[in-house]
């Protein structure tokens, strides 16, 4: 269902999903975007989008930690590169997917993986 993968800019399609206030220095927001999980957090300004389901068992990853740009899933503890997808520790061992972002006129993009 999932497809554990870092997205390239060519092989989406980016959407708005909300304006550039609505997610505040140091914040994150969890979306819904075409049935899928999508956490979307802001670092000083740099935001960054990633999946909120965890490789290793499906957690809600997104709502866990930050401990600088690692995120920390809630369900066992594996740490995850927000910036990447990267997993980082165990029990993760498959990288979560990334999205591209930009900021256009005050909205955030995210790229979608054209055709779902
Ligand atoms: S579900 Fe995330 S570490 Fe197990």
């Amino acid at each position: 269902m999932y497809n554990y993968k870092t997205y390239k800019e060519e092989d989406v399609e980016f959407v708005s999903v909300a304006s550039e206030d609505e997610v505040g220095n140091g914040e994150r927001i969890l979306l819904e975007i075409d049935g899928q999980a999508i956490a979307l957090f802001n670092f000083a300004g740099e935001f960054f989008a990633i999946a909120d389901v965890c490789s290793h068992d499906d957690g809600p990853v997104a709502e866990g930690e930050l401990d600088a740009f690692e995120i920390i899933c809630p369900r066992h503890g594996a740490h995850f590169d927000v910036r990447t997808g990267k997993a980082l520790t165990l029990p993760a061992v498959v990288d979560i997917p990334a999205y591209p972002v930009r900021v256009e006129d005050g909205e955030v993009l995210i790229g979608l993986p054209v055709g779902g």
